[in-house]
């Protein structure tokens, strides 16, 4: 199984680049500052070549063109778009700042669809055929009883959007697209109150995405494998 995945340097990603390296899949850990990446450069090189590490800022389109060319001729099984912020505090009503949400949708929304696009024909030749969106809860219009949280919900809303058409349009490829809530997970963004550890989000997300069907593309996956209402 070889595996990219986005915003490897701390959180959820860099535990699903350790739990790729405990299964023996080839990992292409992708994050903005490689040589800042300290944790995710020890993984490395402790992984006997396993573990390689790259550059994707996903808020500078031209890094994400600069590594699907370098990867070009790569057979890839699964493309995880996991890098994502939470965006500036003015973010409840009265207060939303404009740049910061601008921003949020580049890195949250439209880096995900670039980044497929990008690696299609590379997810085309490997064997399992699935891209994976990091996605919320807090995007479900059904789930918000709290309303605020406008640049959050609106871009991982965007991003659902992205991945309902993506599953359309790679259907006659065989290439599997999905949104998927990891839980309320300890790390920066989730915080110390969170639900679950970051490896227990990343064990089952791992085992929803290895049993992926076709009839599953498109759909908005809860961390319990079941279906979030849009
Ligand atoms: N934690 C939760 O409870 C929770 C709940 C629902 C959804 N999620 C989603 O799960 C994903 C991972 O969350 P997390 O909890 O691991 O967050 P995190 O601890 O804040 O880590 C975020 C990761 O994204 C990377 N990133 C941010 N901006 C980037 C950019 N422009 N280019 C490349 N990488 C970038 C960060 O890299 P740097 O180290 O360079 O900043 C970091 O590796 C996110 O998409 C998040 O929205 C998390």
């Amino acid at each position: 199984m070889k595996v990219l995945i986005t915003g490897a340097s701390r959180g959820i990603g860099l535990e699903m680049v350790r739990y790729g390296m405990d299964q023996g899949w080839e990992v292409l850990a992708c994050c903005r500052h490689p040589f800042q990446a300290e944790k995710l450069l020890s993984m490395a090189q402790l992984s006997n070549g396993r573990v390689s590490v790259h550059l994707a800022d996903m808020s500078e389109l031209a890094t994400l063109q600069a590594l699907a060319y370098e990867l070009r001729n790569e057979a890839i099984d699964m493309l995880i778009n996991n890098a994502g912020v939470y965006g500036s505090d003015k973010n409840s009503f009265g207060q939303v700042d404009v740049h910061d949400w601008l921003e949020t949708f580049k890195v949250n929304s439209i880096a995900p669809l670039k980044m497929a696009e990008l690696f299609v024909e590379q997810l085309s030749m490997g064997q399992t055929k699935v891209i994976a969106c990091l996605s919320s809860k807090m995007a479900s219009m059904a789930d918000n009883g709290s309303g605020g949280n406008y640049i959050y919900r609106s871009s991982k809303a965007a991003l659902n959007a992205v991945v309902k058409s993506m599953s359309v349009d790679l259907a006659d490829k065989s290439i599997k697209c999905v949104a998927l809530h990891p839980g309320w997970v300890k790390t920066e963004m989730g915080g110390p109150n969170a639900e679950i550890s970051a490896r227990e989000s990343v064990a089952s997300m791992f085992a929803i995405l290895r049993a992926l069907q076709a009839e599953d593309s498109g759909r908005f996956i809860d961390i319990d494998g079941s279906d979030i209402s849009w």
